[in-house]
């Protein structure tokens, strides 16, 4: 059994810095990538508070497939380019987007989602997957939660 959790009243930094060292610990000797996205999904949303969606969507082909999340079911295929993740998928840069319905072409998978975080995930020189965390609350992700999550993104890159 797995023990991996945030302790009460951490600071952001301390809860990004538990959540990449539970991650490493999970992942390192682990090549399967189902396996690894899955445990690292469970690790996103144990660790990282208010969220209502947090998961992969992967590169295959020419578009976004979903991937192991956490989270209401969620739309199978994203476009490049089109709406959060597959912006995020087409320019290599992570998208922070504080309000949802500002963000032109949004995809709704959840109405309950308000802001949202995608990352993408860079593996010798092309995205491989994206990850995307989804919350209820309004700007609830800030420059803190995107650096974090891209030194995941970077951390996890060669072994999903
Ligand atoms: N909102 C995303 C779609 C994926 S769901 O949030 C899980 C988007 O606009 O790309």
């Amino acid at each position: 059994m797995f023990t991996f959790a945030p302790t009460e009243g951490q600071s952001k930094a301390e809860l990004h810095a538990d959540l990449m060292e539970a991650a490493r610990a999970l992942t390192h000797d682990e090549p399967d990538a189902v396996a690894n996205m899955a445990n690292l999904a469970a690790l996103l949303w144990q660790f990282l508070p208010d969220l209502n969606w947090a998961g992969f969507y992967r590169m295959v082909g020419d578009e976004l497939v979903l991937g192991p999340f956490i989270g209401k079911p969620a739309c199978i295929r994203i476009p490049l380019g089109r709406g959060v993740c597959g912006t995020a998928a087409s320019t290599g840069e992570t998208q922070l987007v504080p309000d949802v319905h500002a963000f032109p072409g949004h995809i709704a998978c959840d109405a309950a989602s308000r802001s949202e975080l995608v990352v993408p995930v860079i593996r010798d020189g092309a995205v491989i997957a994206v990850i995307d965390l989804d919350s209820p609350s309004p700007a609830r992700f800030d420059a803190d939660d995107a650096h974090g999550v891209e030194m995941l993104a970077a951390e996890i890159a060669s072994r999903i």
